[in-house]
Parts: C-alpha cells; sequence; structure tokens
C-alpha cells in the first residue's frame, strides 16, 4: 500500500513538477551547489521570493569553492532584502568547511551534515535526499501537513513514522520533492484541490467532513515594541552595527531599542545623552525574522553625546553596504533614499 502511494506520487512529480532553477544541474558538483544555496534560501523564503535571489546568486557565484572565498559583504549583499540574514552567515560558514574539510564536496552523511552551522535535522535530511539521492525525507510544513492528511495524524511520532513508511529505494529525491510539491500545489493549507490529487483514493483526510482538522503551529505570536531612533544631521544618518535584540545585531541599523515603559528614557538618555530631545515620526508594523514587530520611529534633535559605537554614513556609503529591509524602509520613509 505505501508504496503504490509512493509511486503515485512520483508520477505526479514527473508531470506537474514547477520548473525550479535548482532543479536543472549541470553536474553532480552543480547539483550539490544549487541544493545547498536552495535549501540555505527556502528554510524561512517562500519558492516563489527565493527565485531571483538563487538566479542572482548563482550568477555571481557559482560553486562551493567560489563561495568559500568570498567575503561576508558581498554575500549579505547578494542576500540583501530575504531577511533572516543569519542564514547567509551560516551559508558561507558552511562552504569555508566543506571546502577545507571536505575538499568542496557535500558531505554524504546524517552526522557530518548536521554539525554544520545553519543545518537541523530537516536540512540535513533535504541534501541527503535532494543532493545526493538517499532514501531520507526532511520534514518541512509542506511534508508534515501532507503525510498528517493522508493518515490523519498529528502527533510529530506518527508523522515520522509514516513518513518512513513512504520512503523508496529507487528515486528517493523526487519522492521527497514530490510530497513537497503536492504540499505546495495540491494539498494547500487553506483550500487543498483534493479532486485533482493523485492520492484521494488513499486519502484519510475529507476535506469538507474535517475542517476542524487544524495544524498546533501557534499563531498567537506575540508583538514586540520598539523604537527606531533616526539621527540625521549634514545630509549623514547614524547608524550601529550593534542593536541588543538578536536578529539585526552585527547588521547596519538605526540604533533600536525595546520598548519600556519605565525605561525608555534613561535608554534613550544612554545613546544620545541626558539633553536628548526627540519627536515622534512614523509607526511602522513589520516582521523581522520570526517575531513580528510594531516600531515606532522618533527622530533625534538634540543629541549631545554619542554612543562609541553609532557611527554617521553618507548616501554614497550606504550604496554598497547590505541593508536589511527594514533599513530600506525606514531610509525611503525619512527620504534619504529615494
Ligand atoms: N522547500 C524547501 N526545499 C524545497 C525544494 N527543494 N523545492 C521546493 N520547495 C522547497
Amino acid at each position: 500500500m505505501y508504496l503504490s502511494i509512493s509511486k503515485k506520487i512520483l508520477a505526479w512529480y514527473k508531470k506537474y513538477q514547477r520548473d525550479l532553477p535548482w532543479r536543472k544541474f549541470k553536474s553532480q558538483k552543480d547539483r550539490h551547489y544549487k541544493v545547498l544555496l536552495s535549501e540555505y534560501m527556502l528554510q524561512q523564503t517562500q519558492v516563489k521570493t527565493a527565485i531571483p535571489y538563487f538566479n542572482n546568486f548563482y550568477k555571481n557565484i557559482n560553486t562551493i569553492q567560489k563561495l568559500s572565498k568570498t567575503h561576508q559583504s558581498k554575500v549579505n549583499k547578494l542576500w540583501e532584502g530575504l531577511g533572516y540574514y543569519r542564514r547567509a552567515k551560516f551559508l558561507l560558514e558552511t562552504s569555508r568547511i566543506i571546502s577545507k574539510k571536505y575538499n568542496s564536496k557535500l558531505p554524504m552523511n546524517y552526522d557530518d551534515l548536521i554539525k554544520l552551522p545553519g543545518i537541523g535535522d530537516y536540512t540535513a535530511k533535504a541534501l541527503l535526499s535532494i543532493g545526493h539521492d538517499k532514501s531520507e525525507i526532511g520534514i518541512d510544513g509542506n511534508v508534515s501537513r501532507v503525510v498528517s492528511r493522508l493518515f490523519l495524524v498529528k502527533d510529530k511520532k506518527k508523522i515520522q513514522y509514516y513518513v518512513n513508511k513512504l520512503k523508496v529505494k529507487k528515486n528517493p529525491s523526487s519522492l521527497m520533492q514530490g510530497i513537497m510539491e503536492l504540499g505546495a500545489l495540491i494539498c494547500k493549507p487553506k483550500n487543498p484541490l483534493c479532486i485533482d490529487c493523485y492520492l484521494k483514493d488513499d486519502c484519510k483526510f475529507k476535506y469538507n467532513t474535517f475542517k476542524n482538522f487544524k495544524s498546533s503551529k501557534n499563531t498567537s505570536q506575540k508583538i514586540r515594541k520598539l523604537i527606531a531612533c533616526i539621527y540625521i544631521k549634514n545630509t549623514k544618518i547614524l547608524l550601529t552595527r550593534k542593536n541588543d535584540f538578536g536578529p539585526l545585531n552585527g547588521f547596519l541599523n538605526v540604533p533600536i531599542i525595546e520598548k519600556d515603559h519605565d525605561n525608555t528614557q534613561t535608554k534613550l538618555k544612554n545613546f544620545f545623552g541626558k539633553d536628548v530631545k526627540y519627536s515622534f515620526f512614523c509607526k511602522i508594523n513589520t516582521s523581522i525574522s520570526n517575531f513580528k514587530a510594531e516600531i515606532s520611529c522618533i527622530k533625534i534633535k538634540n543629541c549631545k553625546k554619542i554612543h562609541n559605537h553609532l557611527n554617521f554614513y553618507t548616501f554614497k556609503q550606504l550604496q554598497n553596504n547590505f541593508k536589511s529591509s527594514f533599513l530600506i524602509k525606514i531610509l525611503k520613509k525619512t527620504k534619504f533614499i529615494i
């Protein structure tokens, strides 16, 4: 029974798979690099968003070896706009380890892959399956939803059990990609296209009679309240690479502090001196990595002291620097860049 389901997935994938740039390769070496790059990009990004970034990245850097010799600032620049910038750092570190320790070849076993920066259980298995055609299946959101509906199970252990049952010896790379593709195109989170599904006779999920079968993902995400401090003086803007909160630390940005009713004033005085004066500029609602943020932007007016990790940048200096999507938003709103 399981083999017949897997065969149906393979047949469907062969016919309906999307034409994605990492699915075409010139050699095994090229395949490994494309799979590595795409898996890092796709960790937090949707396929259609990742495609132009993937193509541009590959146009600039087309082997693991070349990547390993690239400066972090160039990799960041190529990643600009994709978000979750730690991935760019991890990808570069991984390419350097692969070049040095594995002679530029993508490791072929789980234990070596899982030790690489930015690679967890899912990515290690995806690299084995999609890159090396090994009989593995990484469980991402799509795989989990397809298997969970197909066998009507919710529990992680049960999903893993059925995923193992579906594994095949022949063409495992297409099988894993086929399950993901089925999740993306047919077995969609909302309004699945059950009528068109090759697995409809096998599937226990009856869409109309089972509407309450929801994913257990917690959707009540807390919104973080932040204050972004904009200080522009003589056509220069004040920026820092040292922001307290995680995802943007290390990247150039305006100083950002956590809104804290008791301490906001103290924090601002700490940054800009005790006579600091400011006015409210605008509010931005955005997502930074995996949290939602409500950011009050203030314009600093009177500033006597400047913390030593803050520096002024001209428009020109910023042009060649990596800028996060959030910084670009601020620069546009202040008309610092157009
Ligand atoms: N999501 C993660 N990896 C993917 C891949 N190789 N193809 C499509 N979607 C994906």
